[in-house]
């Protein structure tokens, strides 16, 4: 057993390949087909774009928030609404393209017997799916989505080919993507939102296959951080919250045609992004397990906190996996 310079004793080798192997048979057991496990014909799933639940929850959804979303029409509301959820699912499905192509590098170097080979190629299987799911449902809507923000379209083929050869950063990287789209989607269902169906179960689905996905990313990267130099460690201290922060706005921050198409006001876009007391309780929310697996590592440091800070992706750490935010809301005004 290995003790990091942190003073932090990771998991037994042994230990670590068993957790790997229980993700590898969950994979096996579990798993969802896009087409087997959701009715897309069926006359309940029906994707009506007038649908009032495309209405963005003023709770969970940041754009939704503003009094200046509040108060436009209430077809304009369901309108933005679904061009806002349709556009964060083709960029989720963007997202998990990057992550196959870093992933697949990484595997392709590893040597026989490695268990990591075997869990990361069901969890692309997986991601393979999701984005198939999320494209069906893209097409389904009559939303023509214009998914990546500009920028980030233009990186994401290099990001995957970085990733390949920077596993760390890459696997960073994953949980800065995963994370807000888990926490956003559990948020959701576990309030209970009048969600259209079709929207409801894929992200049923979503949420069941990620569980392992970030549990692997997390003993990944725990049993990496404990191996590295102290460098290395400092300069992933500060990745870290960079990460979180960049990701995060890629993911949830609509892409400029839609801001356009809908003549959404700069300071409406800068309330809602991340600027207002409810958008930095919404965005700190999401991190709260990546605090705590960083402290757990020992990269929750007090000059990476104030990245953290400044970057505002602090906040209290979960107790336990996928703990919700209990901060308590903003009083507006
Ligand atoms: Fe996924
Ligand atoms: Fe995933």
């Amino acid at each position: 057993m290995v003790t990091s310079s942190t003073g932090i004793t990771p998991r037994s080798t042994e230990d670590y390949h068993e957790v790997l192997a229980n993700l590898s048979d969950g994979s096996v057991r579990r798993h969802f087909d896009p087409y087997l496990d959701i009715a897309w014909d069926a006359p309940e799933m029906a994707i009506d774009p007038q649908d009032p639940r495309w209405i963005l929850s003023p709770e969970h959804d940041t754009l939704g928030a503003t009094q200046w979303y509040r108060n436009l029409p209430v077809d304009k509301q369901i309108e933005l609404g679904r061009w806002r959820v349709v556009n964060a699912i083709k960029v989720g499905a963007a997202f998990e393209s990057i992550l196959i192509r870093g992933m697949m590098q990484y595997i392709m170097k590893l040597p026989n017997n490695k268990p990591e080979f075997r869990y990361s190629l069901h969890e692309m299987t997986e991601e393979c799916n999701h984005i198939q799911m999320f494209q069906e449902l893209v097409n389904r809507s009559g939303t023509d989505a214009p998914g990546m923000r500009p920028l980030f379209r233009r990186l994401s083929p290099w990001i995957g080919i970085a990733g390949g050869y920077a596993h760390v950063i890459l696997f960073i990287g994953i949980l800065g993507g995963e994370e807000p789209i888990d926490h956003y989607q559990k948020a959701l269902i576990r309030q209970g939102d009048n969600l259209p169906p079709a929207v409801l179960r894929t992200m049923e689905i979503h949420i069941a296959e990620e569980a392992r996905h970030i549990s692997f990313a997390g003993e990944f990267l725990q049993r990496r951080f404990a191996r590295m130099s102290p460098r290395g460690r400092r300069i992933c201290a500060y990745a870290f919250p960079l990460a979180m922060r960049w990701l995060a706005t890629e993911i949830m921050k609509p892409h400029p045609k839609i801001v356009e198409r809908f003549d959404i006001p700069d300071d409406v876009m800068r309330e809602a992004f991340w600027d207002s007391p409810q958008a930095r309780k919404v965005l700190a929310g999401y991190f709260g397990d990546m605090r705590a697996l960083a402290d757990s590592a020992g990269l929750y440091t007090p000059g990476s906190r104030r990245v953290w800070r400044a970057l505002r992706v602090d906040g209290p750490m979960s107790r336990y996996r996928s703990e919700p935010d209990r901060t308590p809301s903003p009083t507006p005004g």
